[in-house]
């Protein structure tokens, strides 16, 4: 039997234990009951409410005006549909400024969204946050490379970490991060040389986006593997309702893919 018909509930620690044990873990976004209820029916392991719900719920250009009272809401809704995937929030935009703002913020996505880890975005500078949330025994996942909440800093949404000296502070970054207590690392937007070697390098588990199939799991946003981006498609975007034509089959077919390796292929990769 395969561990995702395993009706049992993945934890942090569970995370840890499928990357030991080379099983690649399946993430995806959602933002509301229904669909994190079919993530679940497709053996998704984590499911992360992003800030992304700002451009792919409100229609906003930026994830920058999504609030934490919106994050609130929506992972509260997630919630109500999950049942065995690990629920991850996003602390929204200048929602961590200082370790305190951090844990209060971090305090409402876990007491009224019921959101079991809270995911930041940012590499050393965000290393002493990340410490005191753990301290106060709320699990942390960072977010390195292409940091959407710094769009304004970065002008347009690049691949990350392409030259030796980015790549070298990127791969710093994910063990200040480990050091710091992150339980889990998403890498956005890098070369996949740069997502394999970072992946090894820590003993947390790894979820690329965009980011190689040596990450050890994948995530995507929903609307965006679903088909239903608007604009030109990112190249590590794969449509998977183009071959499955309903959403079940969709989410089946990706949690496959990402579990046996073939997404995201070389055609998705920086
Ligand atoms: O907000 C989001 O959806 C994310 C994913 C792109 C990882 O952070």
């Amino acid at each position: 039997m395969s561990s995702y018909m395993v009706n049992s509930a993945v934890t942090v620690p569970g995370l840890a234990a499928m990357k030991s044990r080379g099983e690649k873990i399946v993430a995806l976004t959602a933002y509301d009951a229904t669909f994190a209820q079919l993530l679940d029916g497709a053996g998704v392991d984590v499911t992360l409410v992003g800030d992304s719900l700002g451009m792919v719920v409100q229609g906003h250009a930026t994830t920058l005006s999504t609030t934490i009272d919106e994050m609130v809401y929506h992972t509260r809704c997630v919630a109500r549909g999950n049942k065995r995937a690990l629920l991850v929030a996003d602390l929204p935009f200048m929602t961590y400024p200082t370790p305190e703002r951090a844990a209060e913020n971090a305090a409402r996505l876990i007491r009224e969204g019921h959101a079991q880890m809270v995911k930041l975005e940012g590499g050393r500078s965000k290393a002493d946050i990340v410490r005191f949330l753990v301290g106060q025994g709320i699990p942390v996942c960072g977010h390195l490379g292409l940091l959407p909440q710094s769009i304004n800093q970065l002008g347009t949404y690049l691949v990350q970490g392409k030259d030796d000296r980015s790549g070298q502070t990127l791969l710093e970054d994910a063990l200040l991060l480990q050091e710091a207590g992150a339980g889990l690392l998403v890498i956005e937007c890098v070369p996949a040389t740069l997502g394999e070697e970072v992946s090894s390098a820590v003993d947390i588990p790894v979820i690329g986006i965009g980011a190689g199939a040596g990450c050890d799991g994948q995530v995507l946003v929903l609307h965006d593997m679903l088909g239903l981006g608007v604009g030109k498609r990112p190249r590590f975007v794969k449509d998977f309702m183009e071959e499955a034509g309903d959403i079940p089959s969709a989410l089946l077919a990706y949690a496959q893919a990402v579990r046996n390796g073939s997404f995201p292929a070389q055609e998705h990769c920086f």
